[in-house]
């Protein structure tokens, strides 16, 4: 593993070294035995949109890992005036020991990977968004005690956690059902993915994918970078809610899993999202774990 990139890039076995080294960095974190793995090492984070537990928690997680995280957002960076990734990457690569980037195009992250010599961490596509679904399978098997076998079923819109998660949970070996309206599906590429390893359904109707559900997942309507569209995509989602009608289909222990931001009244009402906020925070948590991970596993590499 020489980058995070996409979900698709990572092996079963890769996930679940990750999802270990996570586990025993939380405990070591909560118990004072943390070490400066990445002591002198430097992580550039380069941002083209909003974030706060992503920026955070990598700049947190760098700290506790004994390195230095720098926060460059693209408005101040020449990349944000034209400058070719190409030479962004190479520059950067002289400079840093990684790079997190969160941007509109797949692209960009892979081509900053391919001509930098650094590793490169997707911090979130319009593709995918694997740390959050690191943090996310990390969440499900601190509550489950097993990712193998369970039911995941993800409500709503076909965008990079849609992505991220379907190939992340068939990885993991749990079964996934998804559900969208018409226009709102998940990627070729994943739905490709997905039908070549089974264990997954896609419905219209929200009701298919909570039924027997042990996590039952959502995300934003509109997310960033769809502003215009927000009014035209709440009639679309309008019955992708997830509510306590809805639950009902799940099984009666299920987990409920939002990535956050979370808005209220539109893909999950309040009742629901407060009666499982303690899964939904320690999810938020898990981010900083799962990425410490990640950045161990990367960076930590003797050169
Ligand atoms: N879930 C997530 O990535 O949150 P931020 O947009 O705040 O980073
Ligand atoms: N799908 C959302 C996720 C935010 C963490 C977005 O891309 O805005």
């Amino acid at each position: 593993m020489n980058h995070l990139l996409k979900m698709l890039d990572l092996t079963t076995a890769e996930i679940d070294e990750i999802l270990n080294l996570a586990d025993q960095l939380k405990y070591e974190h909560k118990h004072g035995m943390a070490h400066p793995i990445l002591e002198g090492k430097t992580l550039g984070m380069i941002f083209q949109k909003s974030s706060t537990r992503t920026r955070v928690s990598f700049e947190a997680g760098m700290y506790q890992l004994g390195g230095h995280a720098l926060f460059l957002s693209s408005n101040d960076l020449q990349i944000g005036r034209g400058e070719p990734v190409e030479d962004t990457a190479r520059v950067l690569s002289r400079y840093l020991d990684g790079i997190m980037i969160r941007t509109f195009e797949q692209k960009e992250v892979e081509d900053l990977a391919r001509y930098g010599t650094i590793p490169v961490i997707n911090g979130l596509t319009d593709f995918s968004h694997p740390c959050q679904v690191l943090a996310d399978l990390m969440t499900i098997r601190e509550f489950k005690g097993r990712l193998d076998g369970l039911r995941v079923g993800f409500i709503g819109d076909g965008n990079n956690m849609m992505n991220s998660l379907i190939v992340g949970c068939l990885k993991s070996k749990m079964h996934v059902a998804v559900a969208c309206p018409e226009g709102y599906d998940p990627a070729k590429e994943v739905i490709d993915f997905a039908a070549q390893v089974g264990h997954f359904e896609m419905y219209r109707d929200p009701r298919g994918a909570a039924r027997a559900a042990d996590v039952v997942i959502t995300d934003v309507w509109a997310s960033m970078g769809q502003e215009s569209e927000a009014n035209a995509r709440k009639i679309a989602f309008s019955g992708f809610q997830i509510n306590e009608e809805l639950m009902k289909y799940a099984k009666p222990d299920a987990m409920v899993l939002h990535c956050l931001p979370a808005h209220r009244g539109e893909e999950i009402t309040a009742r629901v999202f407060e009666s499982h906020a303690t899964e939904i925070f320690e999810e938020a948590e898990n981010r900083l774990h799962a990425q410490k991970a990640v950045l161990v596993k990367l960076l930590g590499k003797e050169k």
